[in-house]
């Protein structure tokens, strides 16, 4: 049985009052759903007042967890701005994203560079969330499932397990456009996706883009879909607790 993971990656977003006032909303908020495990996903900036917030208002029953949005692949060294996996992992992070499309696109991050630093993040004990997804045109082209198992097959490092490993499916596209995937292109890439993993059984397939609280139901529903990765609908407590609870 795989449980349902609802994130949320807040992205370059909030300040620290604000911030800290939404990581205590969804943990106040949470409410009992054994089903579900909830993650957000702050900016670097604000992961620390996170952590301490959510430790303070969380229930004990339903713990928030908190992780990185990326992290280098190396442990330490002269990497100005980088953020290492053990850095987050000291902080009391649980979680990291690696290879998000805005990563991929807006940094030139390449499969191998995802692969090296989901390897970063198993060695400091935590989760990789790796992402991987077609752009329009990809889609268009009908290369949407050949693109996903290349970055499956470059992105997931060798000992990938369905314990230190999610992945994430956000067609590029989908992402912050309010145009989400159909519930048919989402189970068969899911499907797809679910047939090249390790562990595959028990690995967990997030879905991304464009999750709200009118279409989490039916993606959620999905016998593959083991959770969302959320962008802006987790920047609303209201809206990320809203979502988590058609997953309950
Ligand atoms: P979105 O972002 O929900 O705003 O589309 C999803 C993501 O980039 O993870």
């Amino acid at each position: 049985m795989r449980r349902v993971l609802i994130a949320g990656n807040w992205k370059m977003n909030m300040l620290s009052a604000d911030g800290t006032a939404l990581a205590a909303a969804v943990a106040a908020g949470s409410g009992p759903q054994p089903s579900c495990d909830l993650l957000i996903c702050p900016p670097a900036t604000l992961l620390h007042a996170v952590l301490d917030t959510v430790g303070k208002t969380a229930l004990p029953d339903r713990p928030v967890s908190v992780g990185g949005q990326d992290c280098h692949a190396d442990a330490s060294g002269a990497h100005t701005g980088d953020i290492a996996a053990e850095m987050l992992a000291d902080l009391g992070c649980s979680h990291v994203i690696v290879g998000h499309s805005e990563r991929r696109a807006g940094h030139g991050e390449r499969d191998a560079e995802v692969r090296a630093k989901a390897e970063a993040a198993h060695r400091a004990g935590l989760v990789a969330i790796v992402c991987v997804g077609e752009t329009e045109a990809e889609r268009d082209a009908g290369q949407a499932h050949t693109v996903a198992a290349g970055q499956i097959e470059g992105s997931l490092p060798e000992g990938a397990t369905a314990t230190n490993t999610v992945v994430a499916y956000e067609p590029v596209w989908a992402i912050g456009t309010g145009k989400s995937a159909t519930p048919d292109d989402v189970a068969g890439m899911h499907r797809h996706i679910r047939g090249l993993l390790p562990e595959a059984d028990a690995m967990r397939i997030l879905y991304g883009g464009s999750v709200k609280p009118g279409n989490a139901a039916e993606l959620l529903a999905l016998e593959d879909v083991d959770g969302a990765l959320i962008g802006g609908a987790s920047l609303k407590a209201e809206d990320f607790l809203a979502i988590a609870a058609t997953a309950a």
